[in-house]
């Protein structure tokens, strides 16, 4: 459990606590991954005791582990047909709710999911809202086959990429990937720059999540505001 006297830690639950409240019984419930996250599959446990039935999808190994601790039913993404609400982070979101995610790796089954989701609600802190997407390093999820020419396509489209490490060895993903950070600086067009990136064999998924989000419970403490997309 996080130390709640954190006022980031605070604005974190808030938001997942406010999220939970739009679950209700008979819901598929698709969970993010991350320290946000945490909270919403903590609330969403405990609502479930207290009688909340809902059957849940899990976007990553440390979701999944969390969500059994916590009581919740799992099923798996091809036993349904679609997912009502998928509660999930981010890393970095933008006015329009475009956003950065991957920062915790689980950026491929977050995206499925979404995809796959007739409402996403994202939860932040107020430090995660910017202008402009960018400041946060960009993951990008590649095969390992090829990845040092992959690598050198993105150094030499000048976004300066950084494979991303773990205990002095290349961090693997639930998917047995590695991730490439970008460090591009602003990201004016992310649409555009998601396509690009996508089109280099071997690239996987990226970090950029254009028009998913339909809103963002943001929270400043203990305020909440919820965004929608407009
Ligand atoms: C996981 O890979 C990410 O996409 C997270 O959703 C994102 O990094 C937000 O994580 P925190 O809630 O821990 O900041």
């Amino acid at each position: 459990m996080p130390e709640l006297s954190d006022y980031r830690e605070l604005g974190k639950r808030s938001a997942a606590y406010k999220a939970a409240e739009f679950v209700e019984t008979g819901m598929t419930v698709g969970l993010g991954s991350g320290s946000t996250v945490y909270y919403a599959v903590a609330r969403l446990g405990e609502l479930a005791s207290e009688g909340l039935k809902i059957t849940c999808v899990s976007t990553s190994a440390a979701t999944t582990r969390l969500a059994l601790d916590c009581g919740l039913d799992l099923t798996g993404l091809d036993e349904i047909t679609s997912i009502d609400l998928t509660i999930d982070g981010a890393d970095e979101i933008d006015s329009n709710l475009n956003g950065i995610k991957g920062g915790g790796g689980a950026l491929l089954f977050e995206k499925i999911v979404a995809l796959f989701s007739k409402k996403n609600i994202w939860i932040a802190d107020s430090s995660k809202l910017v202008d402009v997407l960018g400041k946060f390093p960009l993951p990008v999820e590649v095969v390992p086959f090829g990845y040092k020419r992959v690598f050198s396509i993105l150094e030499l489209m000048k976004l300066n990429p950084v494979m991303r490490e773990k205990e002095e060895a290349y961090y693997l993903t639930d998917s047995r990937n590695f991730i490439i950070d970008l460090h591009a600086g602003k990201i004016s067009d992310p649409e555009g720059l998601d396509r690009e990136i996508k089109l280099i064999s071997g690239v996987v998924e990226t970090g950029i999540f254009f028009n998913i989000a339909d809103s963002a419970v943001i929270a400043d403490g203990d305020a909440v505001t919820i965004l929608d997309k407009h």
